[in-house]
């Protein structure tokens, strides 16, 4: 049987926007030709590429000259941190601060940096994911080449405060990158007053194109190609230009309205509040600096897998992590650097909206959620363990989790239940969290 797909999983990818097929279409089979061929049929594919260039611009307050065409953030950011090293490497400017929750695109190649000589400071974030501009000051030394932030997070959505870390990297002379795939016009950004030297985008988080990103480079940046070729994109980036994406990209661009912004937050906030009327559920990231699409949220006891996969039977796409990733198996390394133990994390599931995402889709998944927590729970290894050795009072407590996981009770509710029983819900809390670590 044919089931209605909710798609939410956004944060992964989204929907090509049929206004982005349509401005793409012609650049497969009309208007095909080589952006850098001299000919009218070249001209017409450059126009294409320029007019992108200008729209992107402009929506980061920026110079049309300052935006290079990639195939899409992966490449941005290595082109950004391995283009800056290698420029700079003979100043003896080797150091490069980070933080612990960035994509793994970020992580990998400041690894592979590690390996070519540089020095990487990766700083702590609080328990909501956020960087204390404080430790960014701190961290800057005279070697300091590029400060490099993930502006809203890819698992948790917490969005850090560009404009503060941009003042401190301005006033130290340090050049400020930050990955904005996911913020990218979903949060404000404006190269001039976040004094952003380097800003990643790609087309495909935004109803655009898979394949085709940018990265914004402030006039003077000393910044180097990291592979020779044609010399496409001012030299910075040579291959031939993507223009059907990049068509496409400069649609997802211009269509992209903030209006539509307040409408997904309100979902998300209305689906926060209804899934945290779970009994033991948490939101991991911040509450109020929040990319407008993310929810994030730990159900204790259970596999957040199994709850994905028991929403898909219901046809709702949810993801477990960061889906560039999760092939690889590894546990969320920003859910850890928030304070989550291997269990919490385990028990973790990603939502993220998207201006197609209906309340009526919400709701859904707000009416199924649960009853599949709830029988997960019942089923649960870790639960039950934790019951069968703890003998009678702790069935006691199995049955009343149980039960609570099933009635919508708030904690209070159930926190009085359990002293009426006997029971003191600190030392009942305290007992489940010592068992699952
Ligand atoms: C924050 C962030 N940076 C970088 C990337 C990589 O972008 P792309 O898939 O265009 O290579 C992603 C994609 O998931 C992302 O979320």
């Amino acid at each position: 049987m044919d089931q209605q797909i909710i798609y939410l999983d956004n944060a992964a990818t989204t929907k090509v926007d049929e206004k982005v097929v349509k401005a793409m279409l012609p650049y497969f089979s009309e208007k095909y030709g080589n952006a850098s061929s001299m000919h009218n049929f070249g001209r017409l594919a450059r126009e294409a590429v320029d007019n992108s260039r200008k729209i992107i611009a402009k929506s980061l307050n920026a110079n049309e000259e300052e935006i290079y065409f990639t195939s899409g953030g992966t490449e941005s950011n290595n082109l950004a941190l391995k283009g800056l090293f290698l420029a700079n490497k003979s100043s003896g400017k080797n150091h490069i601060i980070t933080t612990k929750i960035e994509h793994d695109c970020i992580l990998q190649t400041c690894r592979w940096l590690e390996k070519q000589g540089a020095k990487i400071t990766y700083i702590d974030v609080d328990k909501h994911g956020l960087v204390n501009p404080l430790d960014i000051t701190k961290a800057i030394t005279p070697n300091t080449l590029v400060v490099s932030i993930i502006q809203g997070n890819n698992e948790i959505g917490t969005l850090q405060d560009t404009a503060e870390i941009g003042r401190i990297c301005k006033s130290k002379g340090v050049y400020f990158h930050i990955d904005a795939c996911q913020s990218f016009t979903k949060s404000f950004i404006d190269v001039e007053k976040q004094n952003l030297d380097l800003v990643t985008i790609n087309a495909h988080k935004i109803h655009g194109p898979k394949g085709v990103g940018a990265l914004y480079v402030r006039k003077g940046v000393n910044i180097q190609a990291i592979q020779n070729g044609g010399g496409h994109e001012h030299g910075l980036r040579s291959g031939t230009e993507n223009v059907p994406g990049i068509a496409g990209f400069g649609k997802a661009v211009e269509i992209a309205d903030k209006k539509q912004l307040k409408n997904i937050e309100k979902l998300r906030d209305y689906l926060i509040k209804n899934i945290l009327k779970i009994p033991r559920t948490r939101l991991n990231g911040a509450s109020k600096e929040r990319l407008c699409n993310n929810v994030n949220i730990s159900f204790r006891d259970i596999e957040g897998e199994a709850i994905a996969s028991h929403l898909e039977n219901y046809g709702i796409i949810v993801s477990t992590g960061s889906a560039c990733a999760s092939h690889t198996l590894k546990k969320s390394h920003v859910l850890r650097a928030i304070g989550l133990n291997d269990l919490e994390i385990n028990s973790s599931i990603r939502i993220s909206l998207s201006k197609f995402t209906t309340k009526k889709e919400i709701d859904k998944l707000i009416r199924v959620l649960p009853s599949i927590v709830n029988t997960l729970r019942t089923m649960s290894p870790v639960a039950n363990n934790q019951i069968n050795r703890k003998g009678g009072k702790m069935t006691k407590i199995k049955d009343k989790f149980t039960e609570f996981a099933g009635s919508f009770k708030n904690e209070g509710e159930f926190e009085e239940e359990l002293e009426e029983e006997g029971l003191d819900p600190e030392e009942v809390e305290n007992k489940h969290f010592e068992e699952e670590n």
